[in-house]
């Protein structure tokens, strides 16, 4: 079984409390605070290792896509796994350069980059820019050429593939706002834009993919149309990159492909390109899980039991933006059998704030730690400071050890960067 088709941590345990990395759960949760975010470095690991030893022998290169986090710490670990970074802005492209990152391993991605973070990524010495407009392709070329360089690209392209995902996750059927259409890409060639130096197309067809078909036809379409372009402006492009987008298993009914299975559907790659593949959520998700503390509760009269956790849609959008479904526990009771149905409801002010919507967990009391399997994907990355909460720590777990990778935002933090003009003091 591959990681991503797993909905814990691979060192889950059931001891007193669950543990996952040798860590007590309840122990982190009273040392550190609730919510928590905590990573498993051998969960991240182990997953790096299955892609690497997937696509062994082919010429592939490991790219994590950042947005899915985005920290130090992960971006050290995934560096020290041999992987490169696929990233959407300077924020993630200044992280991982600070990680100690390879920078000729970085892809600088994005439909609206602004001049001034492609000035600072080519300061940063990023070695791949995928162009996603002619807009862009322009603007580029002219601080290539300001700063006295030839930049490296890829041309992002539209390849008109559906896949079955929620709607706003999907990025590569027709109507979309990312890249170009592939009828636009021979007049992006003509232009011969001076100071760019195009090594290949780049494809992203959506994220929480369970199809392996979906990206049989994007490789289909990609290598005959990198053909058809060498063929017509007799070049020699050798690169393509065909994005991220493995599922990963939330709930029991996701049955996502193991990695092995992508790699065999990728292997009609022809071995004389040079490929890119990007994923971002099978490689973090499974290795994250979140720990909150029930509070109140609340039994609608003939309806529905709400518990009540300490955090919500500020540290996990993702239910109430994607009616994503998760998986959770009770860390401190692992063994306890007498059962109730319950939604877990977070702690904002939006009727849409519930974490998981009928689940059946032990009869749960004020004080019990919940934790909510693979939430290291698209949840800090998207954490917002909704109604002024502090946005939550995160710890890395390993070997019983656990370290503070990312500290809880403090009362002064969430107004630090605001002023008070002098005439509305009193
Ligand atoms: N490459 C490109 C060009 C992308 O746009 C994305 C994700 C990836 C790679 C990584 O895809 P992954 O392997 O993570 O599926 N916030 C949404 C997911 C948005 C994904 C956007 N693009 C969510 O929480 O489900």
């Amino acid at each position: 079984m591959s990681i991503n088709q797993s909905i814990k941590p691979i060192t889950t345990e059931v001891k007193d409390n669950l543990t996952i990395g040798g860590c007590d759960l309840v122990e982190l949760a009273k040392r550190y605070g609730t919510p928590l975010y905590v990573i498993d470095e051998a969960t991240l690991r182990g997953i790096c290792r299955e892609y690497k030893n997937a696509f062994k022998g082919k010429n592939i290169n490991m790219m994590y896509a950042s947005k899915a986090l985005c920290t130090l710490s992960t971006s050290a670990i995934i560096a020290s796994e041999g992987f490169g970074f696929d990233t959407v802005s300077i924020g993630e492209i200044y992280t991982v350069y600070k990680a100690g990152a390879d920078m000729s391993k970085v892809l600088f991605n994005g439909n609206n980059k602004s001049r001034r973070e492609l000035e600072l990524a080519i300061d940063l010495k990023v070695g791949r820019f995928s162009v996603d407009n002619f807009y862009e392709a322009e603007l580029l070329n002219t601080i290539a050429q300001e700063k006295g360089i030839s930049a490296d690209v890829l041309l992002r392209v539209t390849p008109a593939i559906e896949c079955h995902t929620h709607e706003y996750i999907k990025t590569g059927q027709l109507d979309s706002k990312f890249g170009f259409d592939l009828s636009q890409v021979d007049e992006v060639i003509a232009s011969q834009y001076s100071n760019l130096n195009i090594k290949g197309l780049h494809a992203h067809i959506g994220s929480q993919i369970f199809e392996l078909q979906s990206y049989r036809d994007e490789v289909d379409i990609l290598v005959s149309e990198l053909k058809r372009i060498n063929q017509k402006f007799g070049l020699n492009l050798t690169e393509l990159n065909i994005g991220g987008g493995l599922g990963v298993k939330y709930t029991e009914e996701d049955c996502p492909p193991s990695v092995e299975e992508l790699a065999q559907a990728l292997s009609a790659l022809p071995d004389d390109l040079t490929i890119y593949i990007e994923p971002g959520r099978s490689i973090i998700s499974t290795s994250g899980v979140t720990l909150y503390t029930v509070g109140s509760s609340k039994q609608v009269p003939n309806g529905r039991k709400y518990i009540a956790v300490d955090g919500g849609m500020a540290d996990n959008p993702r239910p109430a933006m994607y009616k994503a479904k998760y998986t959770a526990e009770a860390a401190n009771k692992p063994d306890v059998q007498e059962t109730e149905e319950v939604t877990i409801a977070g702690r904002f002010c939006e009727s849409g704030d519930v974490l998981i919507e009928n689940i059946t967990l032990p009869k749960l009391e004020t004080g019990d730690i919940i934790c909510v399997y693979n939430t290291g994907a698209y949840n800090y990355s998207m954490a917002s400071n909704y109604n002024r909460v502090e946005k939550p720590a995160m710890v890395l777990v390993n070997n019983s050890q656990s370290d503070i990778i990312v500290n809880r935002e403090s009362l002064e933090d969430l107004v630090y960067k605001e002023n008070i003009p002098d005439r509305l003091r009193r």
